[in-house]
């Protein structure tokens, strides 16, 4: 995951729910050590929170993932909401922490992908003209970029729609409108350079949106393109729209993005219409998928002990790693009350684990670096300075070297 993409995922969520982060500094100013980003819907699952905490893989196995828990949970009740879901990757670090503190296993994502290298010439056409043969009456439209004013209620049926995919028991529909839409979808490619794609069928006798599919192309990794969502709206079910789409992207994508050498999705592993789709188009399983758990937050409290923290100097530090421009006073209220109107979101710190930094006076915002440190911690820098969380001096300021698996949170609404 590029840069600007992370960082509009770290600030503000795919969708723009309201959310926190928090987060562990490491020992040199704009570092992190360990950060939870809490997803706090607004608008349908108020009752939930959704949580990805990450600690440095070397500072991993010394507790600190349970106090991020320990630590949002009190977040999540603050804010009223009683169940904490997650996502890991299956088979990963994460996934077993989440079993050691007792989250439910829920939903499996299964990953595919496409491989153009093996797609033979002509092939989605003909795979195009084949469900065109079985979709009459319908009008295929694209664009690329932001969704256009016309579009927005319609594709806010295509967004409705998802809502039949598979989910974990106890979700509520989301329910979209052309605002919403507006506000919320594609923000990815409305604040970032990231290029969307959009292939929709128009229902010729209603001119309702019968389904829609869209991909992203990152211009960092332009050799991947990211499938979004894939929707068929439920009266147009049957009629071959889903391949007739995603052919019609592909065959698209190949002349706008002829670097494009694979693309990648995600389905609920049980999701068999769209599975079968992918597989017509040559798509092959990408393991591993993703693995949502949840839970409540009343046992995410009781199952991780943790004492209570008070840091004024850890708030002086974040206002270092966050840049937060000096003010006349540099005690920790007023740092943590700049830094709130600094930015969009709530950062703020409470684990004391570190030792602070001094409060410096840095001036200027630092959040590209600070946001380039936190996913260094996720998708692997070549090179890092980190403390172990419990180390010893003289085990801190060592360089860690290595690769460390793309670990990003997973894009909802892939298919
Ligand atoms: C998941 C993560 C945050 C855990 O951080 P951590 O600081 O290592 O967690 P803790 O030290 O508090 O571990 C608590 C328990 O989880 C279990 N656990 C954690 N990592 C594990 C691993 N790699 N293998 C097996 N069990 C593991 C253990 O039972 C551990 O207790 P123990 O060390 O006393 O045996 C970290 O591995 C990470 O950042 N992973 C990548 C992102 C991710 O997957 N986030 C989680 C989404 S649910």
């Amino acid at each position: 995951m590029s840069l600007p993409v992370f960082g509009v995922w770290l600030t503000s969520g795919w969708e723009g729910d309201p959310g926190e982060v928090w987060c562990v500094p490491g020992e040199s100013p704009g570092e992190a050590l360990a950060w939870y980003r809490l997803n706090l819907p607004d608008l349908e699952n108020k009752q939930r929170a959704f949580l990805i905490p990450v600690v440095h893989p070397a500072a991993r196995r010394n507790g600190i993932g349970r106090q991020l828990l320990r630590h949002a949970a009190d977040r999540a009740a603050a804010n009223g909401r009683t169940v904490l879901g997650s996502v890991a990757v299956q088979d990963s670090a994460g996934a077993a922490f989440a079993m050691a503190v007792g989250a439910r296993a829920g939903l499996v994502e299964a990953r595919r992908l496409l491989d153009l290298h093996k797609v033979p010439a002509g092939e989605f056409a003909r795979l195009r003209e084949r469900a065109a043969a079985a979709a009459t009456g319908y009008t295929i439209v694209s664009w690329a970029g932001p969704t256009p004013q016309e579009y927005l209620s319609l594709v806010a049926a295509a967004f409705n729609a998802m809502n039949d995919a598979p989910s974990d028991e106890g979700w509520e529909e989301e329910i979209w409108d052309a605002d919403r839409v507006r506000d919320r979808a594609g923000r990815i490619v409305r604040l970032t350079g990231v290029r969307g794609y959009s292939v929709a069928a128009l229902h010729d006798a209603t001119g309702e949106l019968a389904a829609l599919t869209q991909v992203e192309v990152d211009p960092e990794r332009p050799d991947w393109g990211h499938q979004g969502l894939t929707a068929v709206t439920r009266p147009h079910r049957g009629h071959r729209l889903g391949l007739l789409t995603k052919a019609t992207m592909m065959e698209w994508l190949t002349t706008a993005e002829p670097q494009v050498e694979r693309v990648v999705t995600g389905n609920a592993a049980s999701n068999q219409h769209m599975i079968a789709v992918n597989e017509t188009l040559g798509y092959d399983l990408y393991p591993p998928g993703w693995q949502f758990c949840e839970i409540p937050v009343k046992s995410a409290l009781r199952a991780v002990p943790v004492e209570r923290m008070t840091d004024t100097a850890a708030i002086d530090a974040l206002a270092e790693l966050f840049g937060c421009p000096p003010g006349g006073s540099t005690t920790a209220a007023s740092n943590l009350s700049r830094l709130q109107q600094a930015f969009s979101v709530r950062y703020a710190i409470s684990l004391a684990h570190q030792p602070p930094t001094s409060c410096g006076s840095t001036a200027g915002r630092m959040t590209r670096r600070t946001i380039a440190s936190v996913r260094s911690t996720w998708s692997g820098p070549s090179t890092w300075i980190a403390a172990s969380a419990t180390g010893s001096s003289s085990e801190r300021g060592r360089a860690i070297r290595g690769n460390y698996p793309n670990l990003g949170p997973t894009r909802s609404r892939r298919s």
